[in-house]
């Protein structure tokens, strides 16, 4: 087991252990690829929200907000593309029984030989020291150099047979690169086989009359067929976009790693709807916002990347993912892409009613092209409770697991906190309570001893602790623990509220 596996594994048992998260229907062995939000799980998973549609809805004038049906006219899906295209290529192996997307086969043995070139890389930084080039090392290191065309070599031509849907030879790469079955370690595959990942049910009583209608695997297309009434009623003129948060559900087969990969999730999307020709402009520009908005939560800058699409999807004309480094490595956390007019053109034609746009400026009508940015609520979650989780050392030799989740988004903002619980201090502690829970969510404790209690809120991420002692009764002063630094301050108990708000404010970018 790496590093990371055995890292992943402490996150999310402390995911359980502190009302993070729960794998569903537990009590029946929990259904695969399905999870429940625990109490604090549920508000970390909601400040996220808050802080997506304040920098989307709130803080732009021209963007909209947006709340529509899972459920969708089935031929949504077709127009989308959906029922014809939304496929994974699968293989089995046919020794351990176990079904894989041969893409993911594939970029798992990519990122394989990145972590090599990252290995070498890191080794010459240390052999050079302070002189050391990164970016001429890359150049001119023949190891380095043999190593990123090998990437480029596999990536071609994996993108080029999927795009000539040639099966066979998918399966023929996988053989050459000598891909073993992580189960197994067996090199004994299957053909390669489409699968399509939209879930159906059947909507109507009886069931000869009833109608196939699917789980919609993306929000996006509630938006676009919406966008005239958004754009009417809300009296919108080119730009502007629409954004909505919501459940989608997928059936991926190769369902794993934690939240990463989830059969029911939640997307964050936002449709931005511009004129024909300024597409790739609107591109450039959402691509920098998006990372914007991730860098000010103060996640390191390390940490993220930018992949650029090789095989675009059925809609795009350009597109890029958002890539975090989560424990299992880089992967991809948020997507921007230029949707073109393929989406608005497509439900156009099936529905045969105009879904263009009267340009007021122009005296035109055409039908806008879209740029997308689109972020899983879920992966967003794992990013920030990932990177949040650290295991300390302390000077007095005790340890601590402390979550450093940014303190705007932290489940519990202030914990109060009577030192003993006799003298008068409890009955202080929940007067401070009752004044402070208006203004954040606080949590009230006077069970164990108060090192203990501190353990507890450092576990669940939250930021500020205020402890009442028998100073307290004399003043009306508290002291104020701050949870990275440990650090305590006294200040008077009708300072408490402004001085917190000042502390876990930030205004989404
Ligand atoms: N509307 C465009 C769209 O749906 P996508 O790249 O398929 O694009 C967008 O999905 C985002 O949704 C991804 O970047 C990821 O964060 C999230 N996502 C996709 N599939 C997911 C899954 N099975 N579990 C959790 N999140 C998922």
């Amino acid at each position: 087991m790496n590093k990371g596996d055995d890292t992943f594994k402490k996150i999310i048992a402390h995911c359980k252990e502190y009302g993070f998260i729960f794998p569903s229907s537990e009590i029946y062995d929990g259904l695969s690829a399905v999870y429940d939000y625990g109490q604090n799980g549920t508000e970390l998973k909601n400040n996220i929200k808050e802080y997506w549609w304040k920098s989307m809805v709130q803080y732009h004038e021209n963007i909209l907000g947006l709340d529509t049906a899972i459920f969708m006219h089935p031929t949504v899906w077709k127009a989308s593309g959906h029922v014809d295209a939304f496929n994974d290529p699968l293989i089995d192996n046919k020794d351990s029984k176990k079904r894989y997307r041969a893409d993911v086969l594939i970029e798992d043995h990519v990122a394989r030989i990145e972590e090599k070139i990252n290995k070498e890389v890191a080794k010459a930084a240390k052999r050079f020291g302070e002189t050391f080039d990164e970016e001429m090392f890359k150049k001119t290191n023949p190891r380095v150099i043999a190593n990123r065309e090998k990437i480029e070599v596999i990536n071609k031509r994996f993108v080029a047979s999927l795009e000539a849907e040639q099966l066979d030879d998918i399966r023929a790469l996988i053989e050459e690169l000598e891909i073993a079955c992580p189960v197994s370690g067996s090199k004994n595959w299957t053909d390669v086989r489409q699968f399509n990942l939209m879930f159906s049910t059947r909507m109507g009583s009886a069931s000869d009359g009833a109608t196939e209608v699917y789980l919609r695997p993306e929000t996006a297309q509630g938006i676009f067929v919406n966008y005239l009434n958004v754009q009417k009623t809300g009296r919108k003129k080119l730009p502007f976009g629409i954004a909505q948060i919501g459940k989608a559900f997928r059936n991926e087969i190769v369902a794993r790693q934690f939240i990463f990969r989830m059969r029911e999730f939640e997307q964050m999307e936002m449709q931005f709807f511009v004129q024909p020709g300024q597409e790739k402009e609107w591109f450039e520009y959402w691509k920098q916002e998006r990372m914007r908005w991730h860098l000010a939560l103060g996640m390191p800058a390390e940490m993220f990347r930018i992949h650029e699409h090789e095989k675009l999807a059925h809609y795009a004309n350009a597109a890029i993912d958002i890539e975090f480094e989560f424990p299992f490595g880089f992967r991809e956390l948020e997507g921007v892409h230029s949707r073109t007019d393929f989406d608005l053109a497509a439900h156009q034609k099936f529905s045969g009613k105009k879904l263009q746009y009267f340009d007021p400026e122009t005296n035109e009508s055409y039908i806008p092209y879209v740029v997308e940015t689109s972020i899983g609520l879920d992966r967003m979650f794992l990013a920030i409770v990932s990177n949040a989780y650290r295991e300390e050392k302390l000077e007095d030799g005790s340890e601590r697991v402390v979550m450093n989740i940014p303190p705007a988004l932290a489940p519990v903002k202030v914990a109060v906190l009577p030192l003993m619980k006799k003298d008068g201090l409890p009955e202080k502690g929940r007067e401070i309570f009752d004044a402070l829970k208006y203004d954040f969510l606080c949590q009230y404790e006077d069970k164990d001893a108060i090192g203990r209690r501190y353990r507890r809120q450092d576990a669940i991420g939250t930021p500020y602790c205020i402890t009442i002692d028998h100073q307290t009764l004399q003043d009306n002063t508290v002291t104020i623990r701050e949870r990275d630094s440990m650090q305590q301050e006294r200040i008077p108990v009708d300072k408490i509220s402004s001085v917190v708000s000042s502390r876990i404010d930030i205004r989404p970018a």
